[in-house]
């Protein structure tokens, strides 16, 4: 097939360096919105009489042509063709001859592409949003039913104090809320309409921005031509928001991988999302969070990606640019996949093993602040106290003893503020009913936190 611009050249590209600049590959996923791109325009040209109305139509109609035939599986982009915006091209031009050739009046591919992709990501975007909720309900659902139980919560993964395991749920829900936040704000930048900026000046053909950029649904268009070409920063943008993303997912991953261990025996996976060995027949292995866990590597690998490729490269636009869209393609599969399949598991392929987590928190120092609290009370100072309970660790520890298992003259040898009620304050479940600060584990708080988000997510 001759290049559109080959009357420019004598000779013929090296067949090799055609497969290398070809972008069809890939981005013939953006055919719908290249489709809709030319679409907008040929109305907009007909509207400004760049174009005559039955041009405009011949053009509209033969792109909406395609659109049917593509969906029904009749066309799909491939080579020869360089890229999807020559492709549709050529097959407009196949389909309806001479008049398809004025379709890339007063515009470029450059602000073809930009406009393209901003429509692809605004779509995923809005995706995305329905399938974090999704996740979130179903941490919710777990969170409402387990407002009472407990678990031991870490610091440096040591034992550090009990928690509501509701509490625990509860903010994985804020991170993903940060999460949605985040791609809301994305959105808002990928929401601007470039087309119009042409190669990078501006054209003089008589051409209607605003026009094409409502008709796409855009809440506003570049300022600067030159910018407008030339920016790939809200590519970035979203694949920073994936990658905090995947580092929640990833973190919540890790946990449930420690917590179905035979060690830990917080969980159990369900059949439905857990897989056996080939080799050794008692294995039940977490391979969903595990992959959800290593394909957190791609998105970080994508973010390194992109930074690279917009890293000193000079105004305006830039063949490099044709490398941002597998990696924007490929995180919002991921992530995509990720969330869903992170909802699964939390809706049908984890049980908490409550009686396990309840005596987990009995047999530890995880009550030792509330020893040092309790004291506090008694309007002992906090580093006395703190100092006093530190030296009744210690004693425990030598004696193989936990603080309940002491006799009260024993804590009156530590400290004569020391009463009987002492043993009440120390029973894991009176620990997390305490915390009732704002914020914190206790079960006021908790279950405040759970009606406010059931709320929110309109459960
Ligand atoms: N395939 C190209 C890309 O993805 C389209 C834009 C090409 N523009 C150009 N001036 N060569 O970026």
């Amino acid at each position: 097939m001759a290049k559109v611009w080959s009357k420019r050249f004598d000779n013929a590209l090296d067949p090799f360096i055609e497969k290398f600049n070809a972008s069809i590959g890939f981005d013939r996923k953006l055919i719908l919105e290249d489709l809709d791109c030319s679409i907008a325009h040929a109305k907009m040209l007909g509207k400004t009489k760049v174009l005559s109305s039955s041009e405009a139509l011949q053009i509209i109609d033969g792109l909406e042509l395609i659109k049917v035939e593509y969906l029904e599986g009749k066309f799909s982009p491939s080579p020869p063709s360089e890229d999807i915006h020559y492709c549709i091209e050529e097959k407009l031009i196949n389909l309806i001859g001479e008049t398809g050739k004025k379709l890339h009046t007063g515009r470029s591919r450059n602000d073809q592409v930009g406009t393209d992709i901003r429509l692809w990501l605004r779509k995923e975007i809005d995706n995305i949003e329905i399938l974090i909720t999704d996740l979130q309900k179903s941490f919710l659902n777990l969170a409402k039913s387990n407002i009472y139980t407990l678990i031991p919560g870490y610091t440096h993964m040591q034992r550090a104090q009990p928690l509501s395991l509701a509490h625990h749920l509860l903010a994985y829900i804020e991170m993903l809320q940060r999460d949605r936040e985040r791609y809301k704000e994305v959105r808002s930048r990928v929401n601007i309409s470039p087309l119009g900026s042409a190669a990078l000046a501006g054209t003089k053909i008589k051409i209607d921005r605003h026009f094409t950029a409502a008709e796409l649904g855009f809440k506003k268009i570049y300022k600067n031509s030159i910018d407008a070409v030339s920016d790939r920063d809200f590519c970035i943008e979203f694949v920073s928001a994936s990658a905090l993303l995947m580092s929640h997912l990833s973190k919540i991953s890790e946990e449930i991988i420690l917590w179905v261990t035979d060690e830990f025996s917080f969980a159990k996976l369900t059949d439905k999302c857990a897989t056996g060995s080939s080799l050794m027949p008692q294995k039940k292995n977490p391979d969903v969070p595990e992959l959800i866990r290593g394909k957190t590597g791609r998105v970080y690998g994508h973010l390194q990606a992109l930074l690279t490729m917009v890293k000193g490269v000079p105004l305006s636009y830039n063949k490099d640019f044709q490398e941002d869209k597998e990696p924007i393609f490929d995180t919002a599969e991921t992530i995509s996949s990720c969330i869903k399949a992170m909802t699964i598991l939390m809706n049908e392929g984890i049980e908490f093993s409550i009686k396990n987590l309840s005596d987990s928190v009995e047999n530890d120092f995880s009550n030792a602040t509330d020893l040092a609290d309790y004291l506090v009370g008694k309007d002992v100072p906090f580093r006395t106290a703190y100092q006093v309970v530190g030296q009744m660790v210690k004693y425990c520890l030598e004696r193989k003893m936990l603080f309940k298992n002491l006799k009260i003259e024993e804590f009156k040898k530590f400290h004569p503020e020391f009463e009987e009620d002492v043993f009440a304050d120390l029973k894991p479940f009176n620990v997390v009913k305490s915390r009732n600060s704002e914020g914190g584990t206790g079960f006021a708080q908790v279950e405040k936190e759970v009606n406010s988000w059931q709320k929110r997510l309109l459960l």
